[in-house]
C-alpha cells in the first residue's frame, strides 16, 4: 500500500501531444477533468500516509475515498471520452 498508493497519485503524464488532444476535447470541462484529478491524487496520497502510520482502518476509508474518486471522474467523462477517441463501444 505504502509503496503503491504514490504510483497513483503520481503517475506519469500523458506525451504532450496527447495531453494537447485531450485539452483540446475536454474544452470547457478541462476544469472539472483536473478537478477529478487531483481529488483523486490526494486521496491516493492519503492512502499512502496512513498505510505509512500503521492506520489500518485509515487506509481502508482512504482506500473507499479513492475508488469514489475514480468511479465519479469516470461516471462523467469516461462514455464520451472513449467515444472520441477509440470509437463507439
Ligand atoms: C480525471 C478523470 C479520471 C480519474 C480520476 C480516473 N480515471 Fe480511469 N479513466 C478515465 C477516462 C476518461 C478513461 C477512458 C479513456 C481510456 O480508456 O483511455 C478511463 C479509463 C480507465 C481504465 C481503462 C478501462 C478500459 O475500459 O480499458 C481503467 C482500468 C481506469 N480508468 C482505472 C482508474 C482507476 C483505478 C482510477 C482511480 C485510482 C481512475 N481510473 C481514475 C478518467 C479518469
Amino acid at each position: 500500500m505504502e509503496k503503491t498508493a504514490p504510483l497513483i497519485a503520481d503517475h506519469p503524464q500523458p506525451p504532450l501531444a496527447e495531453k494537447l488532444r485531450i485539452i483540446s476535447f475536454m474544452g470547457g470541462d478541462m476544469g472539472k477533468f483536473k478537478a477529478h484529478d487531483s481529488e483523486t491524487h490526494a486521496q491516493a496520497q492519503a492512502v499512502g500516509k496512513a498505510a505509512k502510520a500503521g492506520d489500518g482502518a485509515g487506509v481502508i476509508l482512504a482506500f473507499q475515498k479513492l475508488q469514489t474518486s475514480c468511479y465519479d471522474c469516470h461516471r462523467e467523462f469516461r462514455k464520451p471520452f472513449v467515444a472520441h477517441f477509440y470509437g463507439a463501444r
